[in-house]
């Protein structure tokens, strides 16, 4: 499994956090965990994927989130604490909660585990 880190650290928000390139494997991704040491977001990337996924550390848990608007299918951005639609403006927080409209549902999101050295997202269940 080929895995790179681009080390892209955007600066407009107030959390550091890094683009990862993460090869598919099995309906996974992995990020080892050596890449997430001291960082509160990291945003996975796959050109098999035509969306990002938002991985956020969250009282020591990780959370999944699919970058993807649910009022139209608009690409989010990361804006330090919450992500946002140019679309039509809906706004989300990095749990994936509506914070305003006109998005009614909230992000989807993927199971995580840690399994040996990695953070496992699983992309189907
Ligand atoms: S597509 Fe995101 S708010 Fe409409």
């Amino acid at each position: 499994m080929s895995m790179s880190v681009l080390g892209v650290l955007l600066d407009s928000c107030s959390v550091p956090h890094y683009i990862f390139k993460a090869a598919i494997q099995e309906d996974t991704l992995l990020v080892p965990k050596e890449n997430l040491k001291g960082v509160q977001s990291l945003i996975l990337r796959n050109r098999e994927l035509p969306y990002d996924i938002l991985v956020v550390k969250y009282e020591g848990n990780y959370t999944a989130l699919q970058m993807l608007c649910t009022h139209n299918d608009v690409a989010l951005s990361f804006a330090g604490n919450k992500l946002i639609c140019n679309g039509h403006g809906s706004e989300f927080d990095l749990q994936g909660k509506v914070l305003r409209e006109p998005a009614a549902r909230q992000l989807t999101s993927y199971r995580t585990s840690i399994e040996r050295d990695n953070l496992v997202i699983h992309l189907k269940g």
